[in-house]
Formats: structure tokens, C-alpha cells, sequence
């Protein structure tokens, strides 16, 4: 009798087949037994009548608790009223181990509650939808850059110095040589790569030792970062928007049944096709202005700011050109204006906010200089990309997407802590 996953039933209509799983739920009626069983690959209805199986396997029903393993063998049945296609009409059974009491049951938990189990809870639907929607994202991803050209060069993770700001490094001791820094962002290594192979990217966890307790920020989250030599801050948001709309429609294609099962309105990720529009910095303090936010021109854009911007548009909004001050000591000034940097960050729909920061980097070495020493960085620990101003420079741009971000948006989920398998966030370390 052949093994097989509940995904691949269609395959095995009227063979006998036997599946290894865990009990969701179960019901009897008469003399028939019902058992819902989940593999991982989907769930699928076993039916168990008195007299076709053994008497003392139909007993073994009663020992089978919630989320108890076992297997089941049968005869694959199309029923298109069950929730995948198809039934199993049971002819064997054994228990693999017996479940203690469930502490996730069908009835409303908190969500600390669930996230102190994080453990179990993956393995309620609306987890396991949410994983599998990451993982097509990230092969979206891969592929994406795979198919094009780039070259994959991973970053470090344990660096000597900060890359976005100094406010949210994690710190630790590094044998002899002092401190080493949980990496914020792959990007200035990108830039080597891009120096070294033209078209890169790096993915990887980062960190930041955020204060912030938002629905947005994580400590640790997966950012992939392309970079490429020789393109300008247009070349970066045509690659930027042509990424987007392959990614989002990667998912809708492949993973409608996990979309379903989120309740995710998809009408609004099928508008996510390029072009997407672009704001400047500037136009977006006007559409601030006319919905009369008292915002003042210089600060940063806040979440509550990024989602008045983005209710203008059916789709990823790309804002371009932020005042230098805001953004990072890296990014190219814009030569028509020097008090903004030649930035772009895309904010999602829906009120998501930013997923993906980017710009077009310094490649001046006086320049570059100036600004490290402006923002009080360490020489010594920049020297090394100081040298890829040295030797060759070019024009260049990349941007980072954060993965978590992307999730919570096209799943539609109300915070980032459900897009990871484990998260990690100021007050959350466990399990
Ligand atoms: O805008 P950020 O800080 O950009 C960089 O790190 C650049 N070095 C990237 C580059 O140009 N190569 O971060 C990029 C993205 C954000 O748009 C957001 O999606 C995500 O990373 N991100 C976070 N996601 C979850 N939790 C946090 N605390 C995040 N901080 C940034
Ligand atoms: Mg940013």
C-alpha cells in the first residue's frame, strides 16, 4: 500500500492508500466514525463504518484525542462536497501516540495566549496558510533575482559597526576585539558584491533593537536586498515595482486556497501591476496638507502619514527623494537639491506602510567621508567601503524589502507577528 500526503489524493482515486497524520477533529453519527486528519499538506475526511474494519480497530476511535498521530488506510473517494475533493473510506487504522489534552481548542484563545504556543499554534489553518504563503513569497523572491542575472552574496551577520543608525544595534562580545553587532541590513556588503558581480543581492535575518511596539516592527526580521552597479534611482524603482508585481502575483496564482482560508480580499492585490505611481517626498507633504495633517516639511514619514499617502492609490506607492536629514549617511544626494537624498521607499496599500526602503548611494569619496564623520560614525570600521569608492567607483542602488511586512500585507493580517514562525520582539523571546 502506497504512502501518500493528502495533497496528492487526486492522484489515487479508488487505490487503497494509507496517510500519517494528526487528528483535527472527529464525530460520530450511528455507525459510522468520521476523522479529520491533518498531514501538513491538507486535511482529509476519513469515514469509518462498523464492520468495515476490524472491531478492534473502530474501537481505537474512542483513545483518539485532538491532535493525537496516527494513520489511516482506505480507499480514496472523489466527493466534491469535502473540503479538498476527495474521502477516504477507511479500512485500517493505527494510533502512533496518543495526544494530552490539547491546550488550542476551536474556541477563542488571546493571542498571547497562542503566542506562548507558538509551537502548537502553527499548526492551526490559518498558521499553516500564512507559512505557506511566506514560503512562495520567498521562492518568488529567489526566482525573481535567479532568473535576472544576480548573483546571490550573502552578508554577515556578526559586523564590526552600524548600518541604520546606531539607536537599534544589538550588541555583543566578540573574543578580543571588543563588540560585535547583530547585522541592521546586508546592504554596504551588497555593495561590495555589486562592485565584485554587477548584479547582487543578499538575504538574510537582520536586527533591530527596536523601542518600538508597533504592528509593523519585529527585532529580528528576513530583509533581501538586491544591488546593482550603475543604476539610478529610476533604474532601482523599475526593478523595485517590477519586483513587487512578480511577487504578489506569484502568490495569487499558487496559493488561492491559502489566500481563501485567510479571508483575504484578493481583488486588491490583482491591482498590483506596474506602473505603480511615484510621489516625491514633497507631493506626498501636499497630499498631507490637503487632508490637513499639520505635517512639517523635514520629518520623516510616520505609519499613521504612510497610510493617509497611500489611501491615494489602488496600489504600492513609491515615495522618492525624502530630506537627506531623515535618511541614512549612505544615500546619494539629489545633485538638483542637496537637502534631499535620492531615497525611495514603497509603501503598500491598505494601510501596510513601508516595505521596502531603498536609494541610490553615495558614490563620491570626499562625499562619503563627510557624512560618516557628520553622523559621528567610526572611520576605521568604514574603511573597507570607503575602498569601493577608491577603486572604480559607480553610480549604484539597491533597496531592502522586509519580508514579515510583505506577508502581513498580502495575507491582509492585522500584525507582523503572525508572519514568522517564531517571532521576536521587545517583549517576546519564548518559545
Ligand atoms: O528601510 P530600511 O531600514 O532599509 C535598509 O535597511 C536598507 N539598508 C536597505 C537597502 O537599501 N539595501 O529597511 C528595509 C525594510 C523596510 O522597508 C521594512 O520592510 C523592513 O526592512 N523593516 C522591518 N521589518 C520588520 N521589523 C522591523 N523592525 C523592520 N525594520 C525594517
Ligand atoms: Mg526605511
Amino acid at each position: 500500500m502506497s504512502k501518500v500526503y493528502v495533497e496528492d489524493l487526486s492522484k489515487h482515486v479508488g487505490q487503497e492508500v494509507r496517510l500519517h497524520g494528526w487528528l483535527y477533529n472527529k464525530r460520530s453519527s450511528g455507525k459510522i466514525r468520521f476523522l479529520l486528519l491533518r498531514d501538513g499538506t491538507g486535511v482529509v475526511q476519513g469515514v469509518m463504518a462498523k464492520g468495515a474494519v476490524a472491531d478492534a480497530t473502530f474501537e481505537l476511535f474512542d483513545q483518539l484525542t485532538q491532535e493525537s498521530s496516527f494513520s489511516l488506510s482506505g480507499k480514496v473517494r472523489k466527493d466534491d462536497r469535502a473540503p479538498g475533493g476527495f474521502e477516504l473510506d477507511v479500512t485500517g487504522m493505527e494510533i502512533i501516540h496518543v495526544a494530552k489534552e490539547y491546550p488550542i481548542t476551536p474556541k477563542e484563545h488571546g493571542v498571547e495566549f497562542l503566542a506562548d504556543r507558538r509551537h502548537l499554534w502553527l499548526r492551526s489553518a490559518r498558521q499553516h496558510a500564512i507559512m505557506r504563503v511566506r514560503h512562495r513569497i520567498i521562492k518568488a523572491i529567489r526566482d525573481f533575482f535567479d532568473d535576472r542575472g544576480f548573483t546571490l552574496v550573502d552578508s554577515p551577520i556578526l559586523t564590526p559597526a552600524a548600518c541604520e543608525g546606531t539607536s537599534t544595534l544589538f550588541e555583543t562580545p566578540y573574543f578580543d576585539l571588543g563588540s560585535a553587532f547583530l547585522t541592521q541590513s546586508g546592504q554596504l556588503y551588497a555593495e561590495a558584491g555589486a562592485m565584485a558581480l554587477g548584479k547582487v543581492y543578499c538575504f538574510g535575518p537582520t536586527f533591530r533593537a527596536e523601542k518600538s511596539k508597533t504592528r509593523r516592527h519585529l527585532t529580528e526580521f528576513w530583509m533581501v536586498e538586491p544591488e546593482v552597479a550603475f543604476n539610478d534611482l529610476n533604474d532601482n524603482m523599475d526593478l523595485a515595482e517590477e519586483f513587487l508585481e512578480y511577487i504578489v502575483q506569484s502568490v495569487l496564482r499558487d496559493r488561492a486556497p491559502e489566500l481563501k482560508t485567510l479571508e483575504r480580499d484578493v481583488t486588491k492585490l490583482q491591482n498590483v501591476k506596474r506602473p505603480f505611481p511615484r510621489v516625491s517626498y514633497d507631493e506626498a507633504v501636499e497630499i498631507l496638507h490637503k487632508r490637513g495633517i499639520a505635517f512639517e516639511w523635514g520629518n520623516d514619514l510616520g505609519g499613521t502619514d504612510e497610510t493617509v499617502v497611500s489611501e491615494n492609490f489602488d496600489r504600492p506607492v513609491m515615495v522618492h527623494r525624502y530630506p537627506a536629514a531623515v535618511k541614512a549617511f549612505y544615500m546619494k544626494r539629489d545633485p538638483a537639491n542637496a537637502k534631499v537624498a535620492l531615497a525611495v521607499d514603497v509603501l503598500a496599500p491598505e494601510g501596510y506602510g513601508e516595505i521596502i526602503g531603498g536609494s541610490q548611494r553615495e558614490d563620491d569619496y570626499d562625499l562619503l567621508l563627510a557624512r560618516i564623520d557628520e553622523q559621528k560614525l567610526p572611520r576605521e570600521a568604514f574603511d573597507w567601503y570607503l575602498d569601493l569608492r577608491r577603486f572604480g567607483s559607480v553610480p549604484h542602488s539597491g533597496f531592502g524589502l522586509g519580508v514579515e511586512r510583505t506577508v502581513s500585507w498580502i495575507c491582509g493580517l492585522d500584525h507582523v507577528r503572525e508572519t514568522i514562525a517564531f517571532p521576536r520582539m521587545i517583549y517576546r523571546l519564548t518559545p
